[in-house]
Formats: C-alpha cells, sequence, structure tokens
C-alpha cells in the first residue's frame, strides 16, 4: 500500500540532512534511513528538527549492502531521494570502499523501487564527477551532455562510482516502458558548502573549508573551486520530484572561487580567527602536491592553474532555482563549526 512518504537515503550525511530538513519544513512525511539509528551524531540533528503541520519524520536502519533493509525502507513509498554514497577519493581498495556501495547499493534501490510498485518518483543523487571527464581545457564549459566515460579506478574511483552508479539508473530508466514507470531525475552537484548540522558533515566537501578553520596548511593551493550552498542543493533535489524534465539531468553550481579568496572572505567576516591566505605559486604547488598523500603530481597537473566551468542553467530555468552568493555559503558554514566547537 502507498503511504505517501518521501524516502531519503543517506540522511545522516550532508546533502541527505538538509533534504530531509527541506521536506519537514514543507510538511511532507519523510523517511529518513541512517545505517546507525542509535549514534547522537547521525541522528541527534534529525530529531530536532522542525516539522510542519501534516509532516513526519521516520528514522529507519538501512545498509545499502543489505537488500532486505533496502526492500524494507523503500516499501510502500512513493517518492525516494537516494543520497548515500561513500565520498571519498582515495582508498587502498577503492573498488570495495568507493565504487561498490555507489554502483552495487544503487542497483539494490532500483531492485527495492521495482518490488514496491509504489514509487512515483526517484531522483538520484550524482555529481559533477559524473560528468567531468579526465582531459579537458583550461577554461572549458562542461554541460550535462557530457559524461565520465573515461574515468578509471586507478586514476579516479569516486568519478568512476558517480558515472557507474548513474547509469545503472539511466539504464533501468531508458528500458522500461510501461506506462507507470517512475519520473527519473539525476542532480549533479560541484562542490557543496553550507552550514553543517553534525560533526560528520565536515569529513566530505567541508574537509576544503576545515583545512582553513584548522589552518592546516600555511599556505594554499592556486586552485579554483566550483561551489553551491547545500540548501539549494537540497531545495534542486526536492523540486526534482515534481519540476523539471523526466530523464533529466540537473547540474547545481552556484559559481567558482579560488582557494585564496575564500580564506579571505572567511578572513573579513571572521578576524577574530586567524587563516591562511597566501597562495603558493604553481611550480611550489606541484612540489608540494608530489610529496602530499592526498593528491598526486597528475591531478595538481590537471586541476591546478586551469580553470573549469560549469552550466547550470538548465537548473535555473527548469527547477526555477535561483543560487544563494557564494560569500553568503561560505559565511554561514562556518557558525555551526565554531559555536559548537567542532573544530577542536
Ligand atoms: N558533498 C559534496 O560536495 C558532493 C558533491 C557532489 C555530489 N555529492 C553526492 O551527494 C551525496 C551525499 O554526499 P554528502 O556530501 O552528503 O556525503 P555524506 O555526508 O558522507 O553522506 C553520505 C551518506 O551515505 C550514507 N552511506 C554510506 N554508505 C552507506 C551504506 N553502505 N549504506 C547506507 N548508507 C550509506 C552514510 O550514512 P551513515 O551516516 O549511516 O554511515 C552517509 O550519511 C553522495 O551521493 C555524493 O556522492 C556530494
Amino acid at each position: 500500500m502507498n503511504d505517501g512518504c518521501v524516502v531519503v537515503t543517506g540522511a545522516s550525511g550532508y546533502i541527505g540532512s538538509h533534504i530531509v530538513a527541506n521536506l519537514l519544513l514543507k510538511g511532507k512525511k519523510v523517511r529518513a534511513t541512517v545505517r546507525d539509528s542509535q549514534d547522537s551524531e547521525r541522528v541527534g540533528h534529525l530529531k530536532e528538527m522542525k516539522i510542519s503541520e501534516n509532516g513526519s519524520l521516520e528514522i529507519v536502519e538501512m545498509d545499502l549492502f543489505d537488500r532486505d533493509s533496502v526492500d524494507l525502507a523503500i516499501s510502500g513509498a512513493t517518492d525516494v531521494i537516494h543520497t548515500a554514497a561513500v565520498v571519498i577519493v582515495r582508498s587502498r581498495n577503492p573498488q570495495e570502499k568507493i565504487v561498490d556501495p555507489s554502483v552495487i547499493g544503487t542497483r539494490n534501490i532500483i531492485s527495492a523501487i521495482e518490488k514496491s510498485g509504489t514509487v512515483e518518483r526517484f531522483v538520484h543523487t550524482s555529481s559533477t564527477a559524473a560528468i567531468r571527464p579526465e582531459e579537458w581545457k583550461n577554461g572549458e564549459v562542461l554541460t550535462t551532455e557530457t559524461f565520465a566515460k573515461d574515468a578509471t579506478l586507478e586514476q579516479n574511483p569516486y568519478g568512476l562510482a558517480k558515472y557507474s552508479a548513474e547509469m545503472v539508473v539511466r539504464d533501468w530508466h531508458k528500458q522500461k516502458n510501461d506506462l507507470k514507470k517512475p519520473r527519473m531525475v539525476t542532480i549533479h552537484p560541484c562542490m557543496v558548502f553550507g552550514p553543517p548540522l553534525s560533526p560528520r558533515h565536515l569529513r566530505g566537501s567541508l574537509s576544503i573549508i576545515m583545512m582553513l578553520v584548522n589552518r592546516e596548511l600555511p599556505v594554499l593551493l592556486p586552485m579554483q573551486i566550483s561551489i553551491v550552498d547545500v540548501r539549494d542543493v537540497a531545495e534542486a533535489h526536492v523540486r526534482a520530484l515534481t519540476m523539471g524534465e523526466d530523464g533529466g539531468r540537473y547540474l547545481t553550481v552556484a559559481g567558482e572561487m579560488m582557494w585564496s579568496d575564500i580564506s579571505k572572505i572567511l578572513k573579513r567576516e571572521f578576524p577574530e580567527r586567524k587563516w591562511p591566505f597566501r597562495q603558493l605559486s604553481y611550480y611550489f604547488a606541484l612540489i608540494v602536491c608530489a610529496f602530499h598523500p592526498r593528491v598526486s603530481v597528475s591531478w595538481a597537473k590537471r586541476h591546478l592553474k586551469n580553470k573549469l566551468y560549469w552550466d547550470a542553467t538548465p537548473a535555473e530555468k527548469d527547477l526555477k532555482m535561483e543560487w544563494k552568493s557564494i560569500d553568503e555559503t561560505l559565511v554561514d558554514t562556518i557558525p555551526n563549526i565554531i559555536n559548537n566547537n567542532w573544530d577542536k
């Protein structure tokens, strides 16, 4: 039986939590999936969220690798927003740790949607990583016409995970020709910043900001970062349930900024703290990357100095998105970190 609820997978996560908050404020019935419902860092902030009239929050345990738990979580739902994935770019075992959760996990989600027979709308969280090919030109503007088909396990396991999981969704949707097939949209955020709601949210994209907050590096790499606000990403997911093209692929990107300029904005707004803002020259940056455990020289050669842009106008047109300014996003990222002592 259809119970009219929206399932949000990965609801404890950074983007998932903001989607849950957005839906609850709109008075929706939300079923939030987490792997451990006893862990306060995963569920404490969800339980405190404001719920508008007619809304409700149910928290259920689900692991993407446990098919029974996935079937149970999706059973009876009308809407599914699938954000759960492992958001790391390097691992000693990239197949098992990065690719499998996305690909096997998404296959299990699709299988559960099929079994339920109640799901009418499905939004899948993809990424710019599913779009960006290994080779791109300085100044190039990428659109959703491009696919990261050449991502490899060795060079770009996260891109491979996001591209392959999206293909699982698209192949399923394409081959289904019955009239009752669920509506499907994929959302492709760039680097997501904005208020974290749990200390767990500092480990993914916000680790870039945490390097500034904790002054992990005395000098910064000359790196341009494409940025979008987590609250806008959440709104785009929720709108995509009912707006935009069926089968649509929407980039969510507000703009770009150099890492050192991000630090300058934070210094202006939070002058009582110390912020690194000296930028390394390109050649020094290459040397630093050669010795750094989290980046490689090949990554540095492609990403430092060269600038890549994204065309998010389809989301502005079809989903009627208006992006928060990057300044606002950056400034709003910091208070929860400082006020909760999450930087300690
Ligand atoms: N943050 C970004 O800049 C960014 C940009 C583009 C795309 N994305 C995509 O957006 C989505 C959410 O990212 P995020 O930044 O919010 O990351 P996140 O905070 O790490 O959230 C991901 C969630 O996935 C869940 N998860 C991981 N493995 C799972 C498994 N085996 N079974 C069930 N749940 C599992 C985790 O749940 P537990 O807490 O229960 O472990 C976690 O809460 C991902 O698909 C990511 O690829 C993120």
